[in-house]
Parts: structure tokens; sequence; C-alpha cells
């Protein structure tokens, strides 16, 4: 089963914006498997955002993710990954399309509201980073067989 990290950046909490990208998750069918809001600390959103430590705007990128709490989640399904992405919008909001996250909720680049895993790896490493096995739930989601064929 396919699962992806999903994390509201402090711009997100700080908006009331919660409940809207929960909301995106939830209506399009995934299953929600954990869920905590936290202030992880500088060294383990340098550790969540190691690949683009060589980047101008890792520093100011650690500072904003570090300014206040974070809502993060581990979402489930089929292609969760990939259309988290695509749930989420472009990285760069003037480029996101409206429909989209980022598309309706922000403007700069540099406080885009959400984060979501790259690839199946990067997410099964985010999770492992940002949640203890425990966290993850397993259940059985009653809406399952009216979603999936
Ligand atoms: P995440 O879901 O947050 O990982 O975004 P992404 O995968 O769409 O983009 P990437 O991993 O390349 O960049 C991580 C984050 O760094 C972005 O979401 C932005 O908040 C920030 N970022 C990326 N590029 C730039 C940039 O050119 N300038 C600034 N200021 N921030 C950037
Ligand atoms: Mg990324």
């Amino acid at each position: 089963k396919e699962r992806t990290f999903i994390a509201v950046k402090p711009d997100g909490v700080q908006r009331g914006l919660i409940g809207d990208i929960m909301k995106r998750f939830e209506q399009r069918g995934y299953k929600l498997v954990a869920s905590k809001l936290c202030m992880p600390g500088k060294a383990h959103l340098e550790k969540h955002y190691s690949d683009l430590s060589s980047k101008p705007f890792f520093a100011g990128l650690v500072t904003y993710m570090n300014s206040g709490p974070i809502f993060a989640m581990v979402w489930e399904g089929k292609q969760v990954v990939k259309m988290g992405r695509v749930l989420l919008g472009a990285t760069n909001p003037l480029e996101s399309n409206p429909g989209t996250i980022r598309g309706d909720f922000c403007i700069d680049v540099g406080r885009n509201v959400c984060h979501g895993s790259d690839a199946v790896e990067s997410a099964q490493k985010e999770i492992n980073l940002w949640f203890k096995p425990e966290e993850l739930l397993t259940y059985e989601a009653n809406a399952k067989p009216w979603i999936y064929e």
C-alpha cells in the first residue's frame, strides 16, 4: 500500500488552512494513517530538506519551516505520492494551477503552505523521519469498496 508524507507548513497552519488541505486528500478518497501538530526543530528540518543543503535558499527555507507549528500527515492509497503532488500543485505558486492547493491559497515560493514527498522512496524516508512506527495506524476504511473497483 502506497503512502506519502504531506505537511502543512507554518504559514499554512497560521493561516488556518489545515482543514482545507486535509479536505483535498479526504474528498479524493485517500486514507489518513497518521497526523500530528509539531515543531521538530532546526536539526530535524535540515535533515528533512538535506537534498537542498547546497541551494542558496536553504537557510531561509529552514528558518521558514522552523517559524511555527507544522501539521504532519501520512496519507495512503493508490498512487498517492504522485497524486499528492498533483493536489499540491507546482512548487512555485505563481505556476500552480487554480484548483490545486498552492494554486488556490498562496503566491510566493518561500511561503507555499504545504509539503509533499516527491517519490515513493523519499516518502518512505520522510515517514520514518517524522513518525514513530506506532503512530502509523492500521485500520479498515469503510468507504474503500466505494472508492476502489
Ligand atoms: P516541498 O514539497 O516543500 O519539498 O516542495 P517541492 O518538492 O515542490 O520543491 P523542492 O523540494 O525543490 O523545494 C522545497 C521547498 O523549498 C519548496 O517547497 C519551497 O518552499 C522552497 N524553495 C524551492 N525553490 C525555492 C526558491 O527558488 N526560492 C525560495 N525562496 N524557496 C524555494
Ligand atoms: Mg521537495
